[in-house]
């Protein structure tokens, strides 16, 4: 096992990276709020097949939340964290800053990203991705690593970070990856530490309703209408749910789609009780149409 460096400070950080980049290492960087579970310790592993040098950052950014929001709650487990990241073997570097090293006196700059931050999160949380966008350009600053790694659980999120990313002329990849899942389909998420028995058996609803949108193009249904209409009622089956969002999409522009005519995506924003949840799908047209839409 190897146990992670851990550093606080911005100028330890660059150091680290420097002395990689000068002994000729690639070096990945994985920005996450702590509490990992297995979808941040499969973006570790893909930056360690990837990348000689792993950076993961812990840190609760709060200019993401909103008034009334999380933040005081947030899971905050460090140790279990570290202990997680040894398990992952490979050479890595743990970036813990406190507040005042990201946000010193008089920090007034914040990034605004435009269209695909404007629907369904940037809708329902005003300012998040503003706030977003201001801690992963300060990170990508801060460790100048070569790629970066996000989980496609917050689809939203990588897009907006990608646009930032082009805009700015930022010097880095950007690497999707796959969401993990429990085994019964419910995406992984630090927030799933809130259910209690009861709202995990509900919060499965966001995967079905995702696995019902895929069955129904499936089966030849390509009106967005109505597949929205009807994730609509196997969401609102159970009473404690409340729907904040359900969203079919192009994958690129986040653009609401009428017609499934290619790759879409499906993505929605679940309250169970007093928990949160969103989750994504990309739907995909059976083989049959793909070939017959490329013959004509
Ligand atoms: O996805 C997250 O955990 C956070 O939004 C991120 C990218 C680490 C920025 O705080």
């Amino acid at each position: 096992m190897h146990r992670p460096t851990v550093v606080s400070t911005v100028s330890e950080l660059r150091q680290a990276v420097a002395a990689a980049h000068a002994a000729g290492k690639r070096v990945g960087l994985v920005p996450t709020m702590g509490a990992l579970h297995e979808g941040h310790l499969s973006l570790v592993r893909a930056s360690q097949a990837q990348c000689a040098l792993t950076v993961v950052t812990i840190y609760v950014n709060p200019s993401q939340f909103g008034p009334g929001e999380d933040y005081d709650r947030y899971p905050r487990t460090l140790q279990a964290d570290l202990d997680a990241l040894d398990t992952c073997g490979g050479e890595s570097l743990v970036f813990v800053p406190r507040n005042e090293e990201v946000y010193p006196p008089g920090y007034a700059t914040w990034v605004e990203v435009g269209e695909v931050a404007e629907p369904w999160e940037g809708q329902c949380r005003p300012g998040h991705f503003r706030g977003v966008a201001t801690i992963v350009l300060k990170l990508f600053n801060m460790a100048g690593a070569d790629v970066a790694y996000f989980g496609q659980k917050d689809y939203q999120q990588v897009q907006v970070i990608r646009r930032m990313v082009e805009d700015l002329n930022v010097p880095i990849e950007v690497r999707i990856c796959p969401t993990v899942r429990e085994p019964d389909g419910l995406a992984m998420s630090s927030r799933n530490a809130y259910l209690g028995p009861e709202s995990r058996r509900q919060a499965l609803l966001l995967w079905n309703s995702l696995c019902l949108a895929d069955e129904l193009v499936r089966q030849g249904c390509r009106d967005a209408s109505i597949i929205r209409e009807k994730m609509r009622e196997r969401i609102e089956s159970v009473p404690d749910a409340r729907i904040d969002y359900i969203a079919l999409a192009d994958p690129d522009t986040l653009r609401p789609v009428d017609q499934i005519s290619g790759r879409t995506l499906a993505a929605l924003a679940v309250r169970i009780g007093n928990t949160r949840l969103i989750d994504n799908r990309l739907l995909e047209l059976p083989e049959k149409n793909v070939a017959r839409k490329t013959q004509t």
